[in-house]
Formats: structure tokens, sequence, C-alpha cells
């Protein structure tokens, strides 16, 4: 028997959970956890709240409240959340805990000991606003790699990729809108290329990971490793463990995952046994297991393993990394700041929690994108739920108790049309089984569906409702086998329907302690069933109706910023700046790029090439031969492979870029602007 540590993204503490969270690393693991279970394996399911990092800082500010606050009441409201759809954690902690804060400073330790750590000066974006050095979430702007508007300081949230804040194009801070400088300031760093042999060759024995995730890190080894900085200039976190460093904090993402350790640690002490953690983080046959959302995998997959193999003691490594792929809203991507999301407890509090499960299970984001469409989510409840699985087990229970006072006997020989179906029940139980051990939920819904279907439509092949005046004994038997499928999918979607199958089979007066062993154990006694309610309640448009309605009524406009004035400037300072007229010759997309285009521009006979974020506003021949103006001595900047030479200026008005156009034919291309 394996010992599995089966884990899922700690949340951060900073904002309710919504349905993109539960599909991507919540639901799939509490399944998988729920059928290990099943299955009398030795499973601990890990979890907890991420309770540092600028997220956090940055509500907590807004609001005039502490960080602590903010963590507090998340950690609070995320916990309920989980509990309105059942995913049922061993352990739920938070990384604001002292037992957290020592294994972190402990792992640090360590890693410095066996020389991974340097100390190197590093030029980091500043707000002379708000006076602060603007880490990870504290700012945003174009990704240096795709070109998608809002990556933040530490990733792009469209490629994935890592980015070094400073790399950011039209970086912007968090708090004030403002354009930070660039400052000199002292980090630390993990020395990552020191792991990269023995990274490589651990991803070599990882064949069986999910393709995204290989194709991922593949990619991410292939660009070369460099060291990373690993403290932050941040007042909420756990502080450096160097003395007199204490202004620093460790990066989160460098203690967050720390915080999968820490909590299995709180959780060997509510068990009264101090050790037990140690039985399943410290023995090289556990399965530790992370399911993550897709912009979690370079963390899980080489910053983690790396910290891991820095450490003396002998700790295990992430046997696989489940990273799902995204869940969409209606079509389009999720946003929680325009409120386009469904937030879990109030999707729970106006349907069965155990709806959303199923809906989410079925449509799981495990190989690309899906999405949770409201009319979808009706169809799938009356029609896969309340049609075929409720109407069967509507059809058991009514006629077992009408024409056989709620007592049948096991059939004595067993029709062709039963055999076939006991056939395929078996075959699908072993393709179920294999499904929830490689965590492909929606595959296992399908199937067991698919079960169901095969057992309304033998109960319409056989027609126990003709038969029972003719052959009583007949009808008994067609039951007794409706009833036995009933029993298999009672075990079967036990992962992802806990209590409505728990309640069907006491309704069947099955054994409320059972487990997947159970199914291959044919009942031989005579059946009695108890007292039975409709599991499934079809779902009204009106209600869908409402929730559409919710949904667009809720969804907030970009926020307009506030105007910030910058500070006064020198005349000379103005002087500085080159601005003259030039005329757009040529423009062209940028191929990966949604947002910039590619301009060539005539300055008097010069001419120079330059990149403008307005993609989006025109189409490149809408352009040629315009009159613009450009700031000609900016320094020139590589961007997605190409050199900028200059800046077009454009008014920014909502979410629009206005090229400053002149049509003016008494202005000479290369007349300067004062
Ligand atoms: O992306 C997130 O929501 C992070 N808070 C996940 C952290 S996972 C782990 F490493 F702690
Ligand atoms: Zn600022």
């Amino acid at each position: 028997m394996s010992k599995y540590i089966v884990t899922s993204a700690l949340p951060y503490a900073n904002g309710k959970l919504h349905i993109g969270h539960l599909a991507g690393a919540y639901l799939p693991a509490d399944i998988f956890v729920r059928f290990l279970k099943l299955k009398n394996e030795d499973v601990i399911y890990i979890c907890g709240t991420d309770e540092h990092g600028a997220p956090i800082s940055i509500k907590a500010e807004a609001e005039g409240v502490s960080p602590k606050d903010i963590a507090n009441r998340y950690h609070e409201k995320i916990k309920e959340g989980f509990d309105a759809v059942g995913i049922e954690f061993d352990n739920f902690s938070g990384t604001d805990r002292q037992i957290h804060y020592k294994l972190s400073q402990d792992f640090f330790k360590d890693l410095d000991k066996n020389g991974f750590i340097s100390i190197k000066t590093s030029k980091q974006l500043y707000c002379e606003h708000d006076k602060k050095f603007l880490a990870d979430r504290y700012v945003e702007g174009i990704c240096p790699f795709c070109g998608y508007e809002g990556a933040r300081g530490d990733q792009c949230d469209n490629c994935g990729k890592l980015i070094d804040a400073t790399a950011l194009i039209e970086p912007k801070c968090m708090i004030c809108g403002n354009t930070p400088v660039v400052k000199e300031t002292t980090h630390w760093f993990l020395d990552l290329p020191k792991f990269g042999d023995k990274l490589k060759n651990w991803i070599g024995t990882k064949s069986f990971w999910k393709d995204n995730v290989h194709k991922f890190i593949m990619s991410w080894l292939e660009s070369g490793l460099i060291e990373r900085a690993i403290t932050r200039d941040l007042k909420w976190g756990i502080p450096l463990p160097i003395e007199g460093n204490d202004d620093k904090v460790l990066y989160v993402w460098f203690e967050a995952p720390i915080g999968y350790i820490s909590s299995t640690i709180e959780w060997a002490k509510n068990q009264g046994d101090d050790d037990l953690w140690k039985k399943y983080w410290m023995d090289e046959n556990t399965k530790l297991i992370h399911f993550i959302g897709k912009d979690n995998i370079p963390f899980h997959t080489i910053i983690w393993p790396a910290l891991l193999m820095g450490q003396d003691k002998n700790f295990v490594l992430p046997y696989d990394v489940p990273a799902n792929e995204y869940l969409n809203l209606e079509g389009k991507q999720l946003s929680t700041s325009r409120n386009w999301a469904i937030w879990v407890d109030e999707i729970a509090k106006d349907f069965d929690g155990e709806y959303v499960r199923y809906y989410l299970a079925a449509n799981a984001p495990e190989t690309k994108d899906s999405d949770f469409v409201w009319k979808d989510f009706q169809n799938s409840i009356n029609n896969d739920l309340a049609n075929v699985l409720g109407n069967l087990a509507n059809r058991v229970f009514t006629f077992i108790a009408k024409f056989y006072d709620g007592k049948i006997s096991k059939y004595s020989e067993v029709s062709d049309s039963a055999l076939e179906l006991l056939n395929s029940a078996k075959k699908i139980i072993r393709e179920v089984e294999t499904c929830y051990q490689n965590y492909k939920v929606r595959k296992a819904t399908k199937l067991i569906i698919d079960l169901a279907r095969l057992g309304n439509k033998y109960f319409d092949e056989r027609k126990p409702w003709k038969m029972v005046k003719e052959n009583k004994e007949g009808a008994s038997e067609t039951l007794y086998v409706c009833y036995q499928i009933l029993e298999i999918i009672s075990i079967l979607f036990t992962p992802v329907f806990p209590k409505k199958m728990s309640k069907l089979r006491a309704s069947m007066n099955l054994k409320s302690d059972f487990n997947w062993d159970d199914l291959c154990t044919e009942i031989t006694d005579d059946v009695t069933i108890g007292e039975f309610k409709p599991l499934f309640t079809k779902i009204e448009d009106k209600e869908i109706d409402t929730q559409i309605e919710k949904l667009f009524a809720n969804l907030k406009s970009k926020k307009k910023e506030k105007i910030v004035h910058k500070e006064d400037i020198e005349f000379d300072d103005f002087e500085k700046m080159e601005l003259r007229i030039v005329k757009i010759i040529e423009v062209e997309k940028i191929k990966k790029s949604k947002k910039l285009l590619k301009i060539l521009v005539d300055l008097d006979g010069e001419k120079r090439t330059v990149l403008s974020g307005i993609a989006k506003n025109y189409k490149p021949k809408d352009l040629i031969g315009k009159k613009v103006v450009m700031l000609i001595n900016l320094k020139p900047k590589k961007m997605m492979g190409e050199l900028s030479q200059g800046m077009i200026l454009a008014a920014t008005n909502g979410d629009k870029l206005s090229l400053l156009t002149l049509d003016r034919e008494d202005l000479d291309i290369g007349s300067p602007i004062s």
C-alpha cells in the first residue's frame, strides 16, 4: 500500500473562492482523495491559506486594515466556501502561523548553509509617490514575452512565464497608477542553476506527467535556469532569518509551498502524534501529488523541488503535479476585479453544492480550458441527473414499493439481457477506476451516467409495468438487476456526490461503511428498501434567468483611474525631450502580440521603427500617411525581439488609446514641438 500526500494550491487569503478555483485545484483533488479513501489507501489531503505576499497587503492598504485582518477574514470565508461544496481536507492551515514561520526560516538556513543562496544588488521598480519598492503584484504592465496587458510583476497570467518586473513594458504602480522608476536594492537569490542537472534527471523520470505540464517545464529548462530573488522589500511576510536584515521578508512563493509541510505538521499535532508528519514527508515511497492551476506550474515543478533538494532532511519530491487549465464563464475569461465570476458561497446558496460538483467535474478543464455556461449547467442537472440517474432510482424504488411491498428476492436465474447489462457494468467499473486513478473526472462522470442510461434502457426493454401482471417473478428480476446497477453507481459516484450517494445507500438499506472492493461482491441477500426521496430536483428556467441577470448586473466596468498628478518638474526636464512631427509610412502586426504594432515612420528622410500598443484600436492600413507626434530621443528598447526607437504619443481614453494625429498641411514632417 502506498502512502499519499495530496495537496491543493494554497489559495491567497485576499478574496473569496470562485468556481474557477474549484474546477482547477480543489474539486479534482477532493474527488481523487475520496477515491483513494474508498480504496482504503493511506492518504492525507493537505491545504491552507496563502497569507503573505503583495495581494493581501494591497487589499489591506486599500481598506485601511491590517494584512492580518484580511488574512483572517478570508481564511474563514474560504473555509466556508469549501464546506459548502464538500471539499474536505484532512488539515486546512494558514501560512501566518508559528509552525510555518519556523519551518520556512529553517528551509532558508539549510539552503544557505548548503551554498545555494547568494546576495546580490539588483534593480527593482520603485514608486516615488508611495516610497515603496514594487514587489510582485504591486506592479502591472505589458508582458515582454507575449504582449499581454495586465501582466504582474512576477508572472504573466497569459503565457505563464515568470517575469522580472523591470522587464515589464509600461509598468504601473498598483497603488497610485504612476510609472515607477528603477532603483537598486539588495536581495537574496536562490541559485537555481546549481540544481540544473539534478532537476533534469528527476524530470526525466516523469514522462507520465500531463502533456501541458511537461511542455511547460521543457521550455523552461531549454531557456536556461537563472538565479531567482527569494526576498522582498515588504513589511508583511516572514522575516529573513539573517541578523540585521529583518526589514526583508521571504518571497511568498519561496515560503508558500513549505506550507504543505507545515500544515501536515499541524495535522500530526492534532492527531496527538507530533512526529506523524515525518512518516509521510520523509518516506521515499510516499506519493506527493500537487493539484494546481496552470499558472502555478513553474513554482511546483522547478522551484519547489529545488527547495526540497537543497535541504538536509530527506524530503520526498513531488510524484505528480496534475495541473489543470482554466475555467471560463459564459465564453469569457473569469475576472474577479470585474466581478465576472460565480462565487462559491453564492452558487451553493442557490443550488445544491453537489450539483456544482457534478457540473464542474463533468466539465473539468483537464486538457484545455472549459466553459461554465448557466444554460448548460441547467441542462446537465435536468438531463444527466434528473432524467437519467434520478429517473432510474425513482422507478426502481416506486416499483419495489408499489408491487412488492418494498421487498424483493434475488433472482435464481438471470436472463441474457440482464447478463449483458451486468457485464457492461463490470467493464465500466474497471474504466471508472482507471479514470479516477489518472485524474480523469470528466470521463469518469460520463461513464457512470452511461451506466445509468444502460439501466434505464434495460428497464424500458423489460417493461416491468407490463410484466408484473403476467410474470411477477420476471419483473422482480428486472428490479433486482436495476437495484444492483444503482448499488454500483452509489459506490462509483461517491467521490463526486458524497452526500447524495450516502443518502441513496441509506434508502437502499446498504451498509454505510463500504469501500471500492464492495463493487465486486454481488448482493446475495433479499432486498428491502427504506424511505426514498428523489435524488435530484430539476432546475427551472426562471432560476437560471435570475442567475444570468445577476451576473450581468454585477459586472463592473473597468475602473476609471483617478487622476494622479505627478511631481513638478523643471523646464530643463521638459527640454530634454525631443518631440517631433513624423509621418507613418508602414505598419505591420507583431505576430505574438495582440497589443503591439510595428510602425515605420519618416522623420524627414530618416526612418525609424517604433512599437506602439495600439493594435486593438487601429487597423494597420488606416494609419498609413498619418502625421503624429513622436518622442524621438527615448532610449531604444528591445521588445518582442524588435528594437523600438522612440514613442508615438497617444491619449488614453478609458480602455482606448488614441494617437494624437495632426491634420495640418502647413506642418512639415520633422518639425520640432516645444
Ligand atoms: O496562485 C495562488 O493562488 C497561490 N496562492 C498558490 C500557492 S500554492 C503553494 F505553493 F502554496
Ligand atoms: Zn505608487
